[in-house]
């Protein structure tokens, strides 16, 4: 499915809840990547940006957060909630991620949480972000595990399983090191390059 087809329609406002349900699988995140004060982290499909605003918190006050993100809608809503919370430390890359990534610098940590299963083109993506990580980067990727019990998240059917992340890692130049499953039907795995 198109990312247009996907999100033209979506409720910001309601998904920013969600995300907000969701902050201790955020602080997980921020604790499996060691994120800290003075990194730069490139969170991409950022959404309404709840995490986003997390992260710029946790790398305050001289870290700073890239934000990519494909639908103007959701930029919008982003660009008006750091305003609004005087977040200065993030920086909005409005565009498909399955583009080349040039305005986004050599990252410490790239997120990217619940966005794989809606990419046509998830190859291209992983080696777009593989181009911006450092040598000693980290990249955390979560989404709806397949085994879940579907209540929440996306149809049972549209889920990607652990198993075609990490072939999809593998062929993009990645090793994973750590797997884990987690509450709201989510796993996530951290990576390398290799
Ligand atoms: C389900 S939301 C996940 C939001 C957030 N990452 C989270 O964990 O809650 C997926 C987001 O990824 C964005 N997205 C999807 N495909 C994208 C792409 N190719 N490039 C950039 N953003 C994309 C969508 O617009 C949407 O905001």
């Amino acid at each position: 499915m198109s990312h247009r087809e996907d999100f033209a329609d979506a409720d910001w406002s309601k998904m920013e809840r969600h995300q907000r349900e969701r902050t201790a699988l955020a602080e997980s995140w921020m604790g499996l990547t060691h994120m800290r004060g003075g990194q730069t982290v490139v969170d991409i499909g950022s959404g309404p940006g709840w995490f986003v605003r997390l992260y710029a918190r946790r790398v305050a006050p001289d870290g700073w957060v890239y934000a990519v993100e494909a639908s103007p809608k959701a930029v919008a809503y982003l660009r008006r909630t750091l305003e609004e919370e005087g977040i200065h430390n993030v920086q909005i890359v409005a565009k498909d991620a399955q583009q080349p990534l040039q305005e986004v610098p050599l990252a410490d940590i790239v997120t990217i949480t619940d966005v794989l299963h809606h990419l046509d083109h998830p190859e291209q993506f992983l080696r777009n972000v593989r181009e911006r990580l450092r040598p000693d980067g980290k990249l955390l990727i979560a989404e709806f595990s397949p085994q879940g019990s579907g209540s929440l998240g996306p149809p049972l059917s549209e889920r990607l399983d652990l198993e075609q992340v990490t072939v999809l890692l593998e062929a993009t130049g990645f090793q994973w090191f750590i797997q884990q499953q987690q509450a709201f039907e989510h796993y996530c795995l951290l990576a390398q390059p290799r």
